[in-house]
């Protein structure tokens, strides 16, 4: 066992202090150690997507972050994002849109898909599709998945419209 170290995040908002061994992957410390079981596992490969958080503004898988690395971070995951009583335009048009299945991709999804629409307000299929190739969905084969992004994208772009 390796020694434990101090360490302190910011989770949505929450700042959080703990000990923890360097090596913990970051995952585990989300789920298992703050409880924050939005960020899913879906691979041990870093391929599936499923662990996808956002880090200082970027898209991070966070299985293969190590706590260490994260110290002094601020972290968003889908419970940052929207929740059943204030759902972010996404996770509406994923609903509407029939974006989901099973749903265990939907959080890491979700998460990618809102860090692509702020860099990219509108984007094209193959602008989406590009931009969301490390989130693997083995349900839906992807369709409507890009529909409720092409959905979301328009409905806050013209929320953006109406507030100006
Ligand atoms: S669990 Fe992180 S990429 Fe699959
Ligand atoms: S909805 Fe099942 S893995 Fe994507």
């Amino acid at each position: 066992m390796g020694k434990k170290q101090h360490y302190k995040i910011t989770v949505n908002g929450k700042e959080e202090e703990f000990l923890a061994e360097p090596r913990e992957l970051l995952i585990y410390t989300l789920r298992e150690r703050l409880n924050i079981t939005g960020p899913h596992i879906g691979c041990d490969t870093s391929h599936c997507g499923a662990c996808t958080v956002t880090i200082d503004g970027k898209s991070v898988k966070s299985c293969t972050m190590f706590v260490a690395q994260a110290d002094g971070k601020d972290i968003t995951t889908i419970e940052g994002i929207g929740g059943p009583d204030n759902l972010h335009p996404l996770q509406t048009a994923f609903k509407e849109h029939h974006g989901l299945q099973c749903g265990y991709c939907t959080p890491g999804m979700i998460t990618r898909a809102k860090k692509l629409l702020e860099e990219n307000p509108n984007p094209t299929e193959e602008e989406i599709r590009f931009g969301m190739a490390g989130n693997i969905c083995r349900c839906t084969g992807y369709q409507n998945i890009v529909k409720s992004i092409r959905a979301a994208a328009a409905e806050m772009n013209a929320a953006k419209e109406a507030a100006e």
